[in-house]
C-alpha cells in the first residue's frame, strides 16, 4: 500500500516538474569572429539552443539588426528556407546533424566575402517565449603594403622635418595612428607637433590611408625620440606596427636619424637605403595629391 503511494507520489511529481521546466535558451553562437579574405572558403555559424516542451519552435536568422531576416527554420521542418539579400549565398540545406530537433539551425554562406562583415542575430521563438543572441563576424584583408619614412632628418636646419606613414588597400576601415614613444615606452599622441591624417576609400570599401607628421627637431628633447605607426583592424588580431628614431645629440645639438622597422608581420625594412625612400615618398605624396583632387 505504501509503495504504490510512493509511486503515484514520483508520478506526480515528474508531471510537475517537466510542465514547469519548458526552457527556450540560446547557449551560443558558434563560428570564427573574423577571417582574412582568400583563407576559407566558407562560413557556418550554429545557433546553439535548447528548446524544451516548447511548442511551435521557430529559428530565424537575421542580418544587421531585426530588420532583414535572411533564414528561417521550424524545427522538424526537412526544408529551411534563406531570403534577403544575402539568398544567393547561402546554402538551406546544410545541417550541422542529424538530428531533426536541431540539424538546419546553423547559417551556411558558401563564399566568403568582404559583404558578409556584420551583426548576424539568431532568434528563437516559441508559443510563450523568445530569445535572442547576435555575433558579429568581420571579413578583412591586411595592407597590401605599409611603409613608413622619415625625411630632412640629415639637413644642417630643423624644422622640415617630416614622418610619413602610408598603408594601402585595406579592408574594412582600419585605426591607423601615429605616436611619439615617451621616456618610459608608453606611446602618446605627438601633440606639440601637427598631424595630416589623409583616407580615401573606394566604392569597394577598400582603405588606403597616409599620416604626415611635420616637426621641427629643435623642439625635441635631447636623446632618442621614437616615432611609431600603428596599424589594426578593430574586432580582428590584425596588426602592425613600424617605428623611426630620431636622435639628438645632448653636446652640440647634432641631429642624426636612425631608421627602425619592428614588424610582426611584414619582411625587415633597413634603413639605409634612405635616398630611394626620399624618393619614393615624393612619389607618395605626389601621388597621393593627384588622389586626392
Ligand atoms: C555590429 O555591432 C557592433 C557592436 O554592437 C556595432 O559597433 C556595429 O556598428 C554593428 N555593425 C553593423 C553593421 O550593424
Ligand atoms: C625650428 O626651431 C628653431 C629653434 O626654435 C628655429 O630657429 C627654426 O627657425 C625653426 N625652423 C622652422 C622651419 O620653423
Ligand atoms: C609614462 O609616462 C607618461 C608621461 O611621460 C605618463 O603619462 C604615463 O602614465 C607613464 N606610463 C607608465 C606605464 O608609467
Ligand atoms: C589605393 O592605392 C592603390 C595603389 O596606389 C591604387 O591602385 C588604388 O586605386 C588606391 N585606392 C584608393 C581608394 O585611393
Ligand atoms: C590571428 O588569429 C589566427 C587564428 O584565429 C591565427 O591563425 C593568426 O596567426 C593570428 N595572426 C596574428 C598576427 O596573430
Amino acid at each position: 500500500m505504501d509503495r504504490v503511494w510512493i509511486f503515484v507520489f514520483i508520478g506526480f511529481v515528474a508531471v510537475v516538474l517537466s510542465s514547469v521546466s519548458a526552457t527556450l535558451t540560446i547557449n551560443e553562437i558558434s563560428g570564427p569572429d573574423y577571417i582574412e579574405v582568400g583563407s576559407q572558403d566558407e562560413l557556418v555559424l550554429d545557433c546553439d539552443f535548447t528548446a524544451e516542451n516548447e511548442e511551435d519552435v521557430v529559428l530565424k536568422w537575421f542580418f544587421n539588426g531585426l530588420e532583414q531576416q535572411i533564414y528561417q527554420w521550424i524545427p522538424q521542418d526537412p526544408h529551411a528556407y534563406a531570403l534577403g539579400v544575402l539568398k544567393p549565398m547561402i546554402d538551406n540545406s546544410f545541417k550541422i546533424s542529424n538530428d531533426p530537433r536541431t540539424m538546419l539551425r546553423a547559417l551556411k554562406f558558401k563564399e566568403v566575402t568582404p559583404e558578409l562583415t556584420g551583426n548576424y542575430t539568431c532568434k528563437v521563438e516559441s508559443t510563450d517565449s523568445e530569445q535572442v543572441m547576435t555575433k558579429q563576424v568581420i571579413i578583412y584583408s591586411p595592407a597590401t603594403s605599409f611603409d613608413m619614412f622619415l625625411m630632412g632628418g640629415d639637413d644642417e636646419f630643423p624644422g622640415d622635418e617630416i614622418i610619413f606613414c602610408d598603408a594601402k588597400n585595406i579592408l574594412p576601415k582600419p585605426e591607423f595612428n601615429l605616436y611619439v614613444s615617451g621616456v618610459n615606452g608608453s606611446l602618446e599622441e605627438p601633440e606639440m607637433f601637427e598631424v595630416t591624417k589623409r583616407v580615401s576609400p573606394n566604392d569597394d570599401g577598400v582603405y588606403n590611408m597616409s599620416i604626415t607628421l611635420a616637426f621641427n627637431a629643435s623642439y625635441l628633447d635631447v636623446g632618442t625620440t621614437r616615432f611609431v605607426c600603428q596599424l589594426d583592424i578593430p574586432g580582428t588580431n590584425y596588426s602592425e606596427v613600424k617605428s623611426v628614431e630620431y636622435f639628438v645629440d645632448s653636446l652640440d645639438l647634432k641631429r642624426t636619424t636612425e631608421g627602425l622597422t619592428d614588424n610582426s608581420l611584414m619582411t625587415e625594412d633597413s634603413g639605409k637605403d634612405r635616398i630611394s625612400s626620399s624618393i619614393y615618398l615624393v612619389l607618395l605624396i605626389v601621388g597621393s595629391l593627384v588622389f586626392a583632387t
